[in-house]
Protein backbone atom coordinates (compact mmCIF):
# COMPACT_ATOMS: atom_id res chain seq x y z
CA UNK A 1 0.00 0.00 0.00
CA UNK A 2 1.41 3.61 -0.15
CA UNK A 3 2.07 5.35 3.09
CA UNK A 4 -0.20 8.19 3.77
CA UNK A 5 1.45 10.75 6.35
CA UNK A 6 -0.45 12.96 8.33
CA UNK A 7 2.00 15.99 8.98
CA UNK A 8 4.08 18.28 7.15
CA UNK A 9 7.58 17.35 8.68
CA UNK A 10 7.25 13.80 7.88
CA UNK A 11 6.54 14.84 4.27
CA UNK A 12 9.40 17.39 4.34
CA UNK A 13 11.48 14.38 5.13
CA UNK A 14 10.69 11.93 2.73
CA UNK A 15 10.55 14.97 -0.09
CA UNK A 16 13.93 15.78 1.30
CA UNK A 17 15.57 12.68 0.73
CA UNK A 18 13.64 12.01 -2.98
CA UNK A 19 15.21 15.60 -4.03
CA UNK A 20 18.85 14.74 -2.57
CA UNK A 21 18.67 12.29 -5.12
CA UNK A 22 17.95 14.14 -7.79
CA UNK A 23 14.43 12.89 -8.47
CA UNK A 24 11.67 15.34 -9.81
CA UNK A 25 8.60 15.40 -7.88
CA UNK A 26 4.63 15.86 -9.02
CA UNK A 27 1.59 16.49 -6.85
CA UNK A 28 -1.93 16.24 -7.64
CA UNK A 29 -3.49 17.93 -4.83
CA UNK A 30 -7.20 16.50 -4.27
CA UNK A 31 -10.31 16.43 -2.27
CA UNK A 32 -10.35 12.83 -2.46
CA UNK A 33 -13.98 10.67 -3.55
CA UNK A 34 -11.25 9.78 -6.80
CA UNK A 35 -12.51 8.65 -9.60
CA UNK A 36 -11.10 8.07 -12.89
CA UNK A 37 -10.54 11.86 -13.78
CA UNK A 38 -8.16 11.77 -11.11
CA UNK A 39 -6.31 8.68 -11.75
CA UNK A 40 -5.49 10.19 -15.45
CA UNK A 41 -4.01 13.36 -13.91
CA UNK A 42 -1.78 10.52 -11.76
CA UNK A 43 -0.97 8.92 -14.75
CA UNK A 44 0.04 11.75 -16.52
CA UNK A 45 2.09 12.99 -13.70
CA UNK A 46 3.60 9.25 -13.40
CA UNK A 47 5.17 9.79 -17.00
CA UNK A 48 7.07 13.17 -16.53
CA UNK A 49 8.19 13.05 -12.36
CA UNK A 50 10.34 10.34 -10.90
CA UNK A 51 7.87 10.43 -7.49
CA UNK A 52 4.08 11.36 -7.05
CA UNK A 53 2.58 12.45 -4.38
CA UNK A 54 -1.63 12.90 -4.12
CA UNK A 55 -2.65 15.36 -1.48
CA UNK A 56 -6.21 14.51 0.19
CA UNK A 57 -7.72 17.22 1.97
CA UNK A 58 -11.07 18.12 2.29
CA UNK A 59 -10.35 22.03 2.05
CA UNK A 60 -13.23 23.70 4.54
CA UNK A 61 -12.06 27.24 3.91
CA UNK A 62 -13.82 26.79 -0.15
CA UNK A 63 -16.87 25.43 0.72
CA UNK A 64 -19.12 28.54 0.75
CA UNK A 65 -22.43 26.57 2.09
CA UNK A 66 -21.33 24.17 5.34
CA UNK A 67 -24.05 21.84 4.48
CA UNK A 68 -22.02 20.72 0.62
CA UNK A 69 -18.56 20.50 2.96
CA UNK A 70 -20.76 17.83 5.36
CA UNK A 71 -22.00 16.13 2.18
CA UNK A 72 -18.49 16.16 0.44
CA UNK A 73 -17.70 12.52 0.09
CA UNK A 74 -14.72 11.14 2.22
CA UNK A 75 -13.89 7.49 0.63
CA UNK A 76 -9.91 7.93 1.80
CA UNK A 77 -9.97 3.82 2.03
CA UNK A 78 -11.29 3.74 -1.60
CA UNK A 79 -8.95 6.37 -2.75
CA UNK A 80 -5.83 4.65 -1.29
CA UNK A 81 -6.23 1.36 -2.58
CA UNK A 82 -6.81 3.20 -6.13
CA UNK A 83 -3.72 4.93 -5.57
CA UNK A 84 -1.62 2.48 -4.81
CA UNK A 85 -2.74 0.31 -7.89
CA UNK A 86 -2.04 3.58 -9.49
CA UNK A 87 1.80 3.42 -8.21
CA UNK A 88 1.34 6.48 -6.91
CA UNK A 89 4.74 7.03 -3.76
CA UNK A 90 2.78 8.47 -1.26
CA UNK A 91 -0.36 9.99 0.05
CA UNK A 92 -0.80 13.61 1.70
CA UNK A 93 -3.64 13.51 3.66
CA UNK A 94 -3.56 16.22 6.53
CA UNK A 95 -6.15 17.21 9.33
CA UNK A 96 -7.30 20.61 9.45
CA UNK A 97 -5.06 21.55 11.84
CA UNK A 98 -2.06 20.64 10.15
CA UNK A 99 -3.21 22.74 7.16
CA UNK A 100 -4.43 25.45 9.21
CA UNK A 101 -2.84 25.93 13.09
CA UNK A 102 -4.20 28.02 15.46
CA UNK A 103 -3.50 31.84 14.00
CA UNK A 104 -3.16 30.91 10.52
CA UNK A 105 -3.84 34.58 9.18
CA UNK A 106 -2.87 34.34 5.31
CA UNK A 107 -5.11 34.63 2.76
CA UNK A 108 -3.76 35.17 -0.74
CA UNK A 109 -6.40 36.70 -3.62
CA UNK A 110 -5.55 36.06 -7.60
CA UNK A 111 -7.59 39.22 -8.61
CA UNK A 112 -9.19 39.54 -11.50
CA UNK A 113 -9.09 35.59 -13.17
CA UNK A 114 -10.99 34.90 -9.89
CA UNK A 115 -13.95 37.45 -9.90
CA UNK A 116 -16.38 36.29 -12.15
CA UNK A 117 -18.17 33.04 -13.03
CA UNK A 118 -17.26 30.66 -10.42
CA UNK A 119 -16.25 33.95 -8.32
CA UNK A 120 -18.90 35.53 -8.43
CA UNK A 121 -21.25 32.53 -7.05
CA UNK A 122 -18.98 31.41 -4.65
CA UNK A 123 -17.54 34.58 -3.04
CA UNK A 124 -14.54 33.60 -1.14
CA UNK A 125 -14.05 30.04 -3.31
CA UNK A 126 -10.70 31.13 -5.18
CA UNK A 127 -9.22 32.59 -2.19
CA UNK A 128 -9.50 29.60 -0.40
CA UNK A 129 -8.34 27.75 -3.74
CA UNK A 130 -5.31 30.13 -3.69
CA UNK A 131 -4.21 30.11 -0.31
CA UNK A 132 -4.64 26.19 0.21
CA UNK A 133 -2.80 25.23 -3.39
CA UNK A 134 -0.01 27.86 -2.02
CA UNK A 135 0.44 25.62 0.81
CA UNK A 136 0.30 22.53 -0.82
CA UNK A 137 3.01 23.66 -2.73
CA UNK A 138 4.72 24.61 0.13
CA UNK A 139 4.18 21.81 1.41
CA UNK A 140 5.34 19.20 -0.83
CA UNK A 141 7.75 21.02 -2.85
CA UNK A 142 6.89 19.78 -6.02
CA UNK A 143 8.37 20.54 -8.83
CA UNK A 144 5.42 19.69 -10.92
CA UNK A 145 1.62 19.72 -9.82
CA UNK A 146 -1.48 18.53 -12.35
CA UNK A 147 -5.10 20.23 -12.26
CA UNK A 148 -7.80 18.72 -14.61
CA UNK A 149 -9.26 21.32 -17.29
CA UNK A 150 -12.88 20.24 -15.53
CA UNK A 151 -12.28 23.10 -13.41
CA UNK A 152 -11.07 25.58 -16.04
CA UNK A 153 -11.13 29.04 -13.63
CA UNK A 154 -9.37 27.15 -10.99
CA UNK A 155 -6.61 25.95 -13.49
CA UNK A 156 -6.56 29.88 -14.79
CA UNK A 157 -6.38 31.28 -10.79
CA UNK A 158 -3.77 28.84 -10.39
CA UNK A 159 -1.49 29.68 -13.39
CA UNK A 160 -1.76 33.03 -11.98
CA UNK A 161 -1.30 32.65 -8.85
CA UNK A 162 2.37 30.62 -9.74
CA UNK A 163 3.37 33.00 -12.27
CA UNK A 164 2.37 36.40 -9.87
CA UNK A 165 4.22 34.63 -6.54
CA UNK A 166 7.24 33.16 -9.03
CA UNK A 167 6.43 29.69 -7.42
CA UNK A 168 9.00 27.20 -8.70
CA UNK A 169 6.83 24.49 -9.82
CA UNK A 170 5.66 23.81 -13.63
CA UNK A 171 1.26 23.52 -14.03
CA UNK A 172 0.01 21.02 -15.97
CA UNK A 173 -3.52 21.17 -17.14
CA UNK A 174 -5.19 18.23 -17.63
CA UNK A 175 -8.19 17.00 -20.17
CA UNK A 176 -11.49 16.23 -18.99
CA UNK A 177 -12.83 12.95 -18.35
CA UNK A 178 -16.19 12.07 -19.45
CA UNK A 179 -19.07 9.48 -19.00
CA UNK A 180 -19.54 7.31 -22.27
CA UNK A 181 -22.97 10.06 -22.84
CA UNK A 182 -20.80 13.44 -21.96
CA UNK A 183 -20.85 13.88 -18.74
CA UNK A 184 -17.53 15.51 -17.22
CA UNK A 185 -16.37 13.13 -14.48
CA UNK A 186 -17.08 14.81 -10.40
CA UNK A 187 -17.23 13.33 -7.48
CA UNK A 188 -20.42 15.43 -7.58
CA UNK A 189 -21.91 13.13 -9.67
CA UNK A 190 -22.39 10.39 -7.16
CA UNK A 191 -24.87 12.49 -5.46
CA UNK A 192 -27.48 12.54 -8.62
CA UNK A 193 -30.49 10.50 -8.15
CA UNK A 194 -31.23 8.00 -11.20
CA UNK A 195 -33.24 10.12 -13.14
CA UNK A 196 -31.07 12.94 -12.60
CA UNK A 197 -27.85 11.48 -13.62
CA UNK A 198 -29.88 10.40 -17.05
CA UNK A 199 -30.69 14.29 -17.14
CA UNK A 200 -27.04 15.46 -16.45
CA UNK A 201 -25.36 14.98 -20.01
CA UNK A 202 -27.93 17.57 -21.86
CA UNK A 203 -25.98 20.12 -20.14
CA UNK A 204 -22.66 18.83 -22.12
CA UNK A 205 -24.45 18.28 -25.18
CA UNK A 206 -26.35 21.72 -25.08
CA UNK A 207 -22.61 23.78 -25.15
CA UNK A 208 -21.40 21.30 -27.43
CA UNK A 209 -23.98 22.50 -30.34
CA UNK A 210 -23.70 25.79 -29.18
CA UNK A 211 -19.85 25.97 -29.94
CA UNK A 212 -20.19 23.81 -32.78
CA UNK A 213 -22.94 26.91 -34.53
CA UNK A 214 -20.32 29.40 -32.71
CA UNK A 215 -17.51 27.66 -34.31
CA UNK A 216 -19.30 27.62 -37.92
CA UNK A 217 -20.42 31.56 -37.47
CA UNK A 218 -23.12 32.13 -35.78
CA UNK A 219 -23.32 35.15 -34.15
CA UNK A 220 -22.78 33.51 -29.66
CA UNK A 221 -25.93 35.52 -28.27
CA UNK A 222 -28.36 33.47 -29.81
CA UNK A 223 -26.75 30.30 -29.73
CA UNK A 224 -25.86 30.74 -26.05
CA UNK A 225 -29.62 31.25 -25.77
CA UNK A 226 -30.79 28.51 -27.31
CA UNK A 227 -28.52 26.39 -25.49
CA UNK A 228 -29.92 27.76 -22.24
CA UNK A 229 -33.45 26.75 -23.23
CA UNK A 230 -32.05 23.19 -24.27
CA UNK A 231 -30.89 22.42 -20.65
CA UNK A 232 -33.65 23.84 -18.80
CA UNK A 233 -35.87 21.87 -21.03
CA UNK A 234 -33.91 18.87 -20.24
CA UNK A 235 -35.37 19.27 -16.62
CA UNK A 236 -32.00 21.57 -14.64
CA UNK A 237 -33.59 24.33 -12.44
CA UNK A 238 -31.48 27.19 -12.72
CA UNK A 239 -28.36 28.33 -15.03
CA UNK A 240 -25.82 30.13 -13.09
CA UNK A 241 -23.59 31.09 -15.93
CA UNK A 242 -23.28 30.06 -19.42
CA UNK A 243 -20.79 32.23 -20.87
CA UNK A 244 -18.37 32.39 -23.79
CA UNK A 245 -15.00 33.34 -22.25
CA UNK A 246 -11.45 34.35 -23.11
CA UNK A 247 -9.53 31.19 -22.43
CA UNK A 248 -6.64 32.67 -20.08
CA UNK A 249 -7.98 36.32 -18.57
CA UNK A 250 -11.73 34.48 -18.50
CA UNK A 251 -13.15 37.67 -19.24
CA UNK A 252 -16.20 37.78 -21.57
CA UNK A 253 -15.46 37.20 -24.98
CA UNK A 254 -17.00 36.99 -28.98
CA UNK A 255 -13.72 35.99 -30.32
CA UNK A 256 -12.09 32.46 -30.78
CA UNK A 257 -10.58 30.88 -29.55
CA UNK A 258 -12.40 30.67 -26.59
CA UNK A 259 -13.71 28.56 -23.76
CA UNK A 260 -17.09 28.09 -23.16
CA UNK A 261 -18.22 27.69 -19.10
CA UNK A 262 -20.95 27.21 -17.88
CA UNK A 263 -22.43 25.90 -14.21
CA UNK A 264 -26.30 24.51 -13.38
CA UNK A 265 -28.29 23.20 -10.72
CA UNK A 266 -29.97 19.42 -11.65
CA UNK A 267 -31.69 18.08 -8.78
CA UNK A 268 -30.40 20.30 -6.31
CA UNK A 269 -26.67 19.13 -7.69
CA UNK A 270 -24.46 22.05 -8.74
CA UNK A 271 -22.61 21.04 -11.87
CA UNK A 272 -19.90 22.84 -13.85
CA UNK A 273 -18.29 22.14 -17.37
CA UNK A 274 -16.19 23.89 -19.86
CA UNK A 275 -15.17 23.13 -23.55
CA UNK A 276 -13.13 24.90 -25.94
CA UNK A 277 -14.87 27.05 -29.31
O1 LIG B 1 -9.91 20.83 -7.35
C1 LIG B 1 -9.83 20.45 -6.16
O2 LIG B 1 -10.01 19.28 -5.84
C2 LIG B 1 -9.49 21.46 -5.08
O3 LIG B 1 -10.02 22.70 -5.39
C3 LIG B 1 -7.98 21.57 -4.78
C4 LIG B 1 -7.22 22.06 -6.00
C5 LIG B 1 -7.46 20.22 -4.35
C6 LIG B 1 -7.75 22.57 -3.65
O4 LIG B 1 -8.40 22.20 -2.48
Amino acid sequence: MTPILRHTADLRTTVAGWKAAGQVVGVVPTMGALHAGHLSLVRTARETCDRVIVTIFVNPTQFNNPADLARYPRTEDADAALLSTAGVDLIFAPTPEQVYPPGFATRIAVTGTSDAWEGTHRPGHFDAVATVVAKLFGMTQADHAYFGEKDWQQLAVVRHLVADLNLPVTITGCPTLRDPDGLAMSSRNARLSPAARHAAPALHNAMQHAAKSIHNGAPPAPALDAAHRTILSAGFTHIDYLALTDPATLAPTDTLPARLLAAAWLDGIRLIDNIPV
